[in-house]
């Protein structure tokens, strides 16, 4: 069997990382006889400058041909007025999670060896959970408009969804991997206390699922006090279930205590198989140090290994599980060269980060 991949690297520094991500691909499968041939899509800000083309119907039947994509970044220049409105953000970004039903947007804060944290007396025993962000709905919908634009009687208002059915699948993915975790606990993050609607039915499908999950221990925190404690107490996450835009907030501040967003990885995922999941670093295009060989690839190859554990345990392929086990480990196993180097890693360039990995494949 052989794994079909679609390569999305993008825009900035997206190329650059997804290059070192498949150069890691390419040693760890040459090690454990895994087969896999990738396919490169244009889609980004650049194409679209260039062509006008953004992302339609037939590219998205193109890409559910493959088992996973691999994204690098997408997104311009800011404040480019030819990009406005988000329309790479949205026209690919968000198009192929909602599109593909990527529910899950599951990203992993993990202090690996020899990172520094900002977090003063932190160490990687207290920095070690994983993030559940729903990923299809809630102010990432589109839903709204504007009335009376321009005019001192403006009206804006943007509306947040939460369904049943998209809150309960999410909750249920987070009760099933904590389930899978040492600690087995899982905090629900949301502003009940405000957002009384969408809140009242997170809260409620949290805890009416919670009784089917006895060896799972809970908790909830609203969103404030969440950002408090990932930077006083952080030992006190194991898995956090949260909504889209509350998710997209927290796993920054995430990133950032687990040596930041060169190191944070992360998967949009199908759990049930139905289209691809796709795999890309947290970090955005970071266009001010693109094409310098600057980036830190260690975001978008923990990605890959994400990867290929979660299109393995769909697939039923226990090459590629192993495979994406591999690429972990050597990840974690060279982190330690960065020890003391602080978060710019000193010097090191990004394809000297995947050499690195490549060593570490053992
Ligand atoms: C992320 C990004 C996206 C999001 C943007 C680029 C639309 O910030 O993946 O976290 O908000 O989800
Ligand atoms: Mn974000």
């Amino acid at each position: 069997m052989s794994l079909k991949l679609a390569v999305i690297g993008g825009d900035g520094v997206g190329p650059e990382v997804t290059a070192q991500a498949l150069r890691v691909l390419e040693a760890a499968s040459s090690a454990t006889g895994l087969k896999t041939h990738t396919f490169d899509f244009p889609f980004s800000a650049d194409h679209f400058l260039e062509t006008g083309h953004v992302l339609d119907e037939s590219d998205i039947l193109a890409l559910r041909e493959y088992d996973a994509i691999v994204l690098g970044a997408v997104g311009g220049k800011p404040n480019d007025p030819r990009l406005a409105g988000g329309v790479i953000e949205k026209g690919i970004l968000l198009r192929l999670r909602f599109e593909l039903d990527q529910y899950i947007n599951l990203r992993p804060v993990k202090l690996y060896p020899g990172i520094d944290t900002p977090l003063a007396n932190k160490t990687s025993d207290d920095i070690d959970f994983v993030c559940v962000r729903e990923n299809t709905e809630d102010l990432y919908c589109g839903l709204g408009g504007i009335m009376r634009k321009g005019t001192p009687r403006e009206v804006a208002n943007q509306t947040m969804v939460a369904t049943r059915f998209g809150v309960e699948r999410c909750v249920r993915y987070a009760f099933e991997l904590a389930r899978t975790r040492p600690r087995k606990h899982l905090t629900l993050v949301h502003k009940t206390n405000v957002l009384n609607f969408a809140g009242d039915t997170w809260h409620r499908a949290f805890e009416e699922i919670a009784t089917e999950y006895d060896d799972v221990t809970t908790a909830y925190n609203h969103v404030d006090a969440c950002c408090m404690f990932m930077v006083a107490k952080p030992e006190v996450y194991d898995v956090i279930v949260v909504p889209n835009m509350f998710g997209d907030i927290i796993t920054d501040l995430g990133a950032a205590i687990a040596g930041g967003m060169g190191i944070a990885a992360s998967g949009n995922l199908n759990p049930d198989g139905a289209a691809p999941s796709m795999f890309e670093p947290v970090h955005g295009s970071a266009p001010d140090i693109a094409g310098q060989n600057l980036a830190n690839p260690i975001a978008a190859i923990d990605s890959m290994g994400l990867l290929l554990r979660e299109v393995g345990r769909i697939k039923d392929d226990a090459s590629a599980v192993k495979t994406g086990e591999m690429i972990g480990a050597a990840v974690q196993a060279s982190t330690p060269n960065f020890a003391g180097k602080g978060l710019d890693r000193s010097g090191y360039k990004c394809d000297e980060v995947g050499s690195m990995i490549i060593d570490a494949l053992g």
